[in-house]
């Protein structure tokens, strides 16, 4: 067989031979990849630290991906996201790493055997942002029992800000909000409010957030200056933080709207940090997910 353009190209002895090499796996390919993992990263919605992130570690620790593209996918033709995940499971991924716009959308994929890495599900929780976070503090602090968090800005429409508020209550730490009052959360009114004026002084970590105008339907109104005016870190407030108190803010930046543009990489920031802490903490989840933990490709995690 020289090419395969129509079942014409092979004779019956190659086409019976196919089918047994397929069936009984005895390919020279086959012998070679052995047990390699292989994962695929599907992301619905935009990303550029975590997609980039977990490709990263997915090579560092010798996973192989399968390139997905959801615009030349056949979710364009109405696939569901059960199908689509059920059939890169059917081709032999070991797990999917899913962006998604719904909440909640793991739900709908309880039928499936392989692990679903959740890298965002709309407004309510990115969970390895959270991981890489908590990192980030705790090389800061090496603490959460007592510390000062203070999540500024659209903390309704984030899913950073949900997750983060659950886990750092749950380890310890004080947590309290800034930003506009319509933008709050109702599910979170029982932590205390602080106006940014109030915030830059408590606060041990001070960890703001993006406007997440693609989950909004028309409220607030504000005009990039009068935001930043009236919640965001200006460089006035910015010297009146605590002397070792940090600033967080999980990117994309905009510049001078939540915080002012000359801050982004000042000494108090950890924003950079927080995009390097996020290759070593998917490096750490996949190389659990994927139990590969005594096999060679662990060896590669610091
Ligand atoms: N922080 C974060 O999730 O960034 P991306 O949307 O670029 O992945």
């Amino acid at each position: 067989m020289k090419q395969l353009r129509t079942l014409n190209d092979l004779t019956l002895p190659e086409l019976q031979t196919i089918l047994f090499e397929a069936d009984t796996c005895r390919t020279s390919q086959d012998r070679m990849w052995g047990e390699q993992p292989i994962v695929a990263n599907l992301f619905f919605e935009p990303s550029t630290r975590t997609k980039c992130s977990f490709e990263m570690a997915e090579k560092q620790l010798g996973i192989d991906i399968i390139p997905f593209d959801v615009s030349h996918s056949s979710v364009q033709k109405g696939e569901t996201l059960y199908d689509t995940a059920k059939t890169l499971e059917a081709i032999g991924c070991r797990a999917l790493i899913i962006r998604h716009p719904e909440m909640k959308y793991y739900e709908q994929l309880n039928g499936l055997t392989i692990p679903i890495i959740n890298a965002g599900d709309g407004a309510g929780d990115h969970p390895t942002q959270s991981l890489l976070d908590l990192l980030t503090i705790k090389q800061e602090f090496n603490r959460f029992d007592g510390l000062h968090v203070v999540i500024c800005g659209d903390i309704r429409h984030s899913r950073v800000a949900h997750t983060n508020a659950k886990i750092l209550k749950k380890l310890g730490a004080r947590v309290s909000y800034s930003g506009p009052l319509e933008w709050m959360d109702p599910e979170l009114t029982e932590d205390e409010y602080l106006t940014m004026d109030e915030a830059v002084v408590q606060a041990d970590v001070l960890m703001l957030l993006r406007i997440q105008t693609e989950r909004h339907d028309g409220e607030g109104g504000y005009t990039k200056e009068t935001y930043h005016r009236q919640f965001g870190l200006t460089v006035e407030r910015e010297m009146r933080m605590k002397s070792d108190s940090i600033i967080m803010h999980p990117a994309p930046v905009n510049r001078g709207v939540e915080l002012a543009g000359s801050l982004v990489e000042c000494r108090r920031s950890r924003i950079f940090k927080q995009m390097t802490n996020g290759v070593k903490v998917r490096k750490a989840i996949l190389a659990h997910v994927l139990n590969l933990k005594g096999e060679k490709q662990y060896d590669h995690v610091i």
